[in-house]
């Protein structure tokens, strides 16, 4: 069995990026040799990353007791990084919001990402990685166009992936599919929309 981890990153149910996390597992379900589950990074309700995951580290090299809010940072890092460790593929099905990724997501992102869970640093001071070889899909939805440089340069959330996974987790994106121009060019919407579609049932089709 191959296990695909699916993580969801939009609680919006009309959302074009929910509809290709739907066609995604409704189509990817098909194939009997895939074991497929979702990382909903919305219910997972992961706190905010910072101060709470540090000290939490500390006190458990310490042995020492952690109150709520260490508690919570910990088990939000545990479960984001088994759910990664556990997946042979990676499918993340997320919108463009304001310029970037949803802030769930990005929890998931900082809580998986680790030195001594993604990467290491060699005694040369070069960066070794640790997950292994894994695919990785991308569902992406923007309702504007991005594909001149310019205005490619201020989408953050593709290329926010792309960079993070290839420099922190050591991992190639096998293929993506990106629906955009829906809301800008508002009279082709449905056709863009059911083509982009379309594309995610092909391409999970591949797995
Ligand atoms: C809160 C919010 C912020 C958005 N910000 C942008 C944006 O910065 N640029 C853009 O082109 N479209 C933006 N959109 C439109 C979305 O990119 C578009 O709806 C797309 O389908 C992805 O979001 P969805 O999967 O929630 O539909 C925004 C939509 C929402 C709901």
């Amino acid at each position: 069995m191959t296990n695909v981890l699916v993580v969801k990153a939009n609680n919006r149910p009309d959302g074009i990026s929910t509809m290709m996390y739907n066609t995604f597992v409704e189509e990817a379900s098909k194939n009997d040799s895939l074991n497929i589950t979702t990382f909903d990074v919305f219910t997972e309700n992961l706190p905010h990353y910072g101060q709470d995951l540090f000290d939490a580290l500390g006190k458990l090299q310490n042995g020492e007791e952690l109150n709520e809010a260490e508690t919570a940072s910990i088990a939000a890092q545990q479960k984001s990084q088994a759910a990664i460790k556990n997946a042979d593929v990676l499918v993340f099905a997320f919108p463009l919001w304001n310029l970037t990724i949803p802030s769930a997501l990005q929890a998931f992102i900082d809580y998986s990402v680790q030195a001594g869970f993604t990467f290491k640093y060699t005694a040369e001071g070069k960066k070794e990685f640790l997950l292994g070889d894994k695919k990785v899909y991308l569902l992406n939805a923007r309702g504007g166009y991005y594909n001149t440089p310019e205005v490619n340069a201020l989408e953050m959330s593709v290329n926010y992936m792309h960079a993070v996974l290839n420099n922190y987790f050591g991992l190639a994106i096998t293929d993506e599919v990106i629906i955009e121009g829906h809301a800008q060019d508002q009279a082709n919407a449905g056709a863009i929309i059911a083509d982009g579609l379309e594309k995610v049932k092909a391409l999970a089709a591949t797995v």
